[in-house]
């Protein structure tokens, strides 16, 4: 969690620094600082809030220096303050630096560095890591070694236990910076006699396209001509210069009033993505790149497990629904962060995905690399080229949709969405599914954004239901099979940006516990397509009502209700299947964010959240 940036190069860091930040500002928005060399001195601003406070706070100072740290924090350890604001300084004044991920043996150190006499002002890990670095440094000056602050940086990381992304300067060591990363992400940016470290692409693609993934256990050198990486052991590691293929328009908002509209609304463009050329060229079934699984292997494997966390899990169960019921094969949507200790009993074939947009997030992480010990292949649908878990697993999917910047996923999760539906036909087509239905399936599928354009089409109308409700503080999201995990997620948009209590149901379970908090004062969102089990929706909707429960129900287009049931109607085109949970979704996309503007809620940031969750 949080976004770090480093600048070294020809110009003014701070400038740098603060225009990045405020790209990566949707990692984390508890306080933000910078810290840039000058004279023989570190110049220090660091504030609580977003980045604007930060900004003024700069005003205060005089920044010239062309070597400098930044940071904008997700509190781990210690309060919301401006003393345990990053960067932090050693107490010997030489040392800065910013911090990403927990510094899990903190304690031991910090008694021991107090047994050295070096003070403390916050109530942070990640100072104690900045006073080892100091200490290091202060015992190598002594025996006159000439490298010594990369090799201090180095020593003070091997005594390290838990996460971390950094970045460090030292005041005897101009023009220097020093980075490294276990567990948090952090990537070098290779410029024209300039180089930018950052948590993420967004922050330094505005400067350049050329990139450098860093490793867990590298640390990287750099000075304003050049850079070097090493490992902890101080080994050579060769440098792989990749190129990021979008540009900074994809970070920008382009006219639209918060990220999560702009991401709602390019959506069938973000799909058209996820699918382009992944189709086979007889149109009867979906192709992938890069599963290095054939047909043989494929009809090996007894059973599927898909995990991931959040809205990616709701992506998980979708893709759950849909294998087992297209392809006939047993599959199991799991959390990650439960998968990974709860040690459950596996089948003797399966195959492992999991699911993250950022591909950072550890409990993700820790879920696959417990699959891979246990000596499973597993496979990623993944957003972020060049990320932990992109670069952790056997192979998998690329989502393609761009940055996703609002803290709220919406356009990675139809794509999510789309790509298991994609896999469930991959799996049927080479199993029991004919060649007709497998190209029925194809063109549902090319059909989809043109089915979710038509539903944004009715953002207006959603946007004054939205606004008639936005102030009850309880709803219910219900719906049944493919559209109960929309259900689920259309009731984490809501409760994430809007802090409005919300709980997804199965509907039929409804009448198990939930029904009794329904009254008038909490309305009941209803997901009813056009189906087998339409009139057992029917009946959940008039159990809502004979509890003067109001409803707002979005369902296909062309279904009839009795007079009196629906009190709001939202309508969806009619579809296959395979398609109805991405169409079904865009609905309660719009009513959380048209909900939670109308409460004026900070739509991108919310409140306690972050964009990418690396600590557990
Ligand atoms: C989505 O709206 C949430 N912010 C959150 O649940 C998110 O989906 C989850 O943290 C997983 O993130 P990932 O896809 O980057 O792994
Ligand atoms: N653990 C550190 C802190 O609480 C860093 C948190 C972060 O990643 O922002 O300050």
């Amino acid at each position: 969690m949080c976004g770090i940036v480093g600048y070294v190069g020809r110009q003014k860091a701070s400038t740098i620094l603060i225009e990045g930040l405020k790209r990566l500002e949707y990692r984390g928005y508890d306080s933000a600082g910078l810290a840039v060399l000058q004279g023989d001195g570190i110049e220090l601003a660091k504030k609580t809030g977003r980045v604007g406070n930060l900004v003024k706070e700069a005003k205060k100072h005089r920044f010239t220096g062309t070597t400098g740290i930044s940071h904008t924090r997700w509190a781990t350890h210690g309060g919301v303050t401006d003393a345990n604001a990053h960067p932090h300084v050693s107490s010997d004044g030489r040392i800065a630096l910013v911090h990403n991920g927990v510094i899990e043996n903190y304690l031991s150190i910090k008694k021991f560095l107090i047994g050295k006499g070096y003070t403390f002002s916050s109530e942070t890990d990640t100072e104690v890591l900045c006073n080892l670095i100091a200490y290091h440094f202060a015992k190598a000056t002594k025996t006159g070694d000439e490298s010594h602050f990369l090799g201090s940086v180095r020593k003070a990381l091997r005594h390290a236990e838990g996460t971390y992304g950094i970045a460090v300067i030292c005041t005897e060591a101009p023009g220097e910076l020093v980075a490294a990363r276990k567990g948090s992400p952090l990537i070098l940016g290779v410029g024209d006699n300039e180089f930018i470290v950052a948590s993420d692409v967004a922050a330094l693609i505005s400067h350049t396209q050329n990139v450098v993934y860093l490793k867990d256990g590298e640390v990287v050198h750099i000075t304003p001509k050049e850079f070097s990486i090493t490992t902890l052991d101080e080994e050579d590691v060769e440098a792989v210069v990749d190129r990021v293929t979008w540009d900074i328009e994809a970070a920008e908002l382009n006219g639209h009033a918060h990220f999560m509209e702009k991401e709602i609304f390019e959506q069938p463009a973000a799909l058209e993505n996820s699918m382009r050329g992944r189709f086979s060229e007889d149109g009867s079934t979906a192709k992938f790149g890069g599963l290095n699984l054939g047909p043989v292997e494929f009809r090996q494997i007894d059973r599927f497990v898909f995990l991931g966390c959040g809205t990616a899990w709701h992506a998980c169960l979708v893709a759950e629904h849909l294998i087992e019921r297209f392809a006939r094969v047993p599959v199991e949507a799991d959390y990650a962060s439960e998968f990974r200790y709860r040690n459950g009993p596996l089948s003797g074939n399966p195959l492992f995905f999991v699911m993250s947009q950022s591909g950072e997030t550890i409990d993700t992480l820790g879920a696959l690399r417990e699959a891979k010990r246990k000596g499973y292949k597993v496979l990623a649908i993944n957003n972020t080229v060049g990320s932990t878990i992109a670069r952790e697993t056997d192979g998998g999917i690329y989502q393609h949709v761009g940055p996703e910047i609002g803290v709220a996923s919406t356009k990675a999760f139809t794509s999510q969405l789309l790509i298991g539906a994609m896999l469930a036909l991959h799996v049927a087509r080479m199993r029991d599914m004919s060649f007709a239905d497998g190209v029925e399936y194809v063109n549902a599928l090319k059909g989809v954004p043109d089915l979710v354009r038509r539903v944004l089409e009715q953002a207006p109308h959603i946007k004054a239901i939205a606004q008639r409700y936005a102030h009850h503080t309880d709803f219910l999201f219900l719906g049944r099979l493919s559209l109960f995990p929309i259900a689920l997620e259309g009731a984490l948009k809501l409760k994430e940006i809007s802090y409005i209590h919300a709980e997804g149901y199965p509907a039929a379970e409804m009448k198990h516990g939930p029904i009794a908090l329904i009254s008038e004062k909490c309305p009941s969102v209803f997901l009813v397509p056009k189906s087998e089990i339409f009139n057992k929706l029917l009946s959940s909707i008039q159990e809502v009502k004979a509890r003067r429960g109001p409803t707002i129900v979005i369902a296909t287009e062309g279904c009839e209700f009795p007079p009196g049931l629906a009190d709001e109607l939202i309508t969806i085109p009619d579809c296959h299947e395979a398609v109805l949970p991405i169409v079904a979704t865009i609905p309660v996309q719009l009513l959380s964010y048209y909900i939670a503007c109308a409460r004026g809620c900070d739509v991108d940031k919310p409140r306690n959240l972050a964009k990418s969750v690396t600590v557990e």
